[in-house]
């Protein structure tokens, strides 16, 4: 790796993480992790094997909670593939950043997700349960105190048989190259008055690799790469694995 990219450089911080970030350029932001998220991030994959079968076997609605929604884009891709197939679900996208949960809320569109301003930790005291607790690109955001309070508060709010799993991307001079020449042409149309093209870069270079999240995951937690350049933090009932 380049010796931008060897270590993880924690000390940058992403411009959309700004209280006083421009709130266009945020909105526009928020608007576009549903065009990035497909590209990169599987949502399909996540809704064939983790979701689906967890829906179909359960007798009551499935519960999921998403931890750092951003624009929720997954949230609603989720109960729109639920709905599709006739599959009950409440579906709870969490987000500390209240501009994220405002835009999330005016953007639902009838998806009918729940949409809450809040840490999981106040999940947690609330005594609330999920089958299924997710993030994706958080991990990266987190310090290291932060990390673990997310990993800990997701074990507590599974109920029985639950799972958690944490998606990111991988840190690597090839995904940093290749999202830099992928979002380039797109920089003045598409994302253009947007923070993805450089918070995607400034995320890449604050990711784990698999073998230094491996280094610092708690105790029954499992950590998987996977195409393209994703990292998946893992946790699930004895028995219950996939
Ligand atoms: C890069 S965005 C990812 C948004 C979305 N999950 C996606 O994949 O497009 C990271 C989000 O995590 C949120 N976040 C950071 N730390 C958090 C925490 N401890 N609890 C809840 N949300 C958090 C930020 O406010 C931000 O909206």
């Amino acid at each position: 790796m380049s010796a931008g990219l060897s270590v993880r450089d924690v000390d940058v911080r992403e411009l959309m993480d700004d209280p006083h970030a421009d709130e266009r350029m945020l909105a526009r932001t928020y608007g576009r992790f549903a065009f990035v998220n497909a590209l990169v991030s599987r949502p399909g994959l996540i809704y064939r094997r983790d979701i689906r079968p967890r829906a179909v076997a359960a007798a009551r609605p499935l519960r999921i909670l998403d931890i750092g929604t951003g624009g929720g884009d997954l949230c609603r891709f989720l109960a729109g593939r639920l709905r599709h197939e006739g599959l009950a679900a409440e579906i709870t996208a969490l987000d500390v950043d209240e501009r994220a949960i405002r835009w999330a809320v005016a953007h639902d569109r009838g998806a009918g997700v729940t949409y809450r301003a809040a840490l999981s930790t106040a999940l947690v005291d609330a005594g609330e349960t999920f089958d299924v607790v997710l993030s994706n690109h958080v991990l990266h955001h987190l310090d290291e105190r932060d990390l673990q309070t997310v990993l800990d508060d997701s074990r507590r709010l599974l109920a029985p048989g639950g799972l958690a799993a944490h998606h990111d991307i991988a840190r690597g001079r090839l995904p940093y190259a290749l999202f830099s020449a992928a979002t380039w042409p797109l920089s003045r149309n598409l994302l253009a008055e947007s923070f993805i093209r450089v918070d995607g870069l400034l995320s890449i270079r604050r990711s784990f690799t698999v073998a230094e999240l491996a280094a610092i995951a708690p105790r029954g937690w499992q950590v998987r790469g996977g195409a393209p350049f994703r990292i998946e933090l893992r946790w699930e009932a004895d028995g219950a694995r996939s």
